[in-house]
């Protein structure tokens, strides 16, 4: 099994001023990297807690600090290890299919996701022997 793609960092214009506020905006056929077809957010994750823990078959994803701190532990198919902290609501992470990732928050950071697919259980790699498994086939 094979992922030609990485994740990597997206930066979005803020639209806005200090003394206004600002406006981050992502449009499909502008800077979207692939069609929207679910948007989920997670919030009130304790500091000490670690989420993820998973790798998906097919889905693609961009994510969102809009609040805080967020870390990604991102490992490819092909053994990149890379951390991703997001802490600016204008930089997204582009996570292609096939990445192990483990995530952890800052207190009351909120991440918003915006996914390529409707939620599938079926689509998630839950066990990094599996998902190791996969290098191989
Ligand atoms: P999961 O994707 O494992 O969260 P994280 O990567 O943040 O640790 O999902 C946690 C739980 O929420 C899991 O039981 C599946 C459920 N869930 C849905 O029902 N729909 C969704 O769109 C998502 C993302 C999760």
């Amino acid at each position: 099994m094979t992922s030609t793609d990485k994740p990597s960092l997206m930066y979005f214009n803020s639209i806005g001023s200090a003394h206004l506020g600002f406006i981050t905006v992502t449009e499909p056929g502008l800077n979207m990297p692939f069609e929207i077809k679910r948007v989920y957010w997670t919030y009130y994750t304790p500091q000490n807690v670690q989420r993820g823990g998973h790798a998906h078959f097919d889905l693609h994803q961009l994510i969102f600090a809009v609040s805080g701190k967020i870390t990604f532990y991102t490992e490819t198919l092909a053994g990149q290890k890379d951390t991703f902290v997001l802490e600016e609501p204008n930089v997204g992470l582009y996570i292609p299919n096939l990445v192990w990732r483990d995530i952890t928050f800052s207190h009351s950071a909120v991440l918003l996701c915006l996914a390529s697919d409707i939620y599938k259980s079926s689509d998630y790699i839950r066990s990094y022997e599996q998902f190791q498994s996969l290098r191989s086939s």
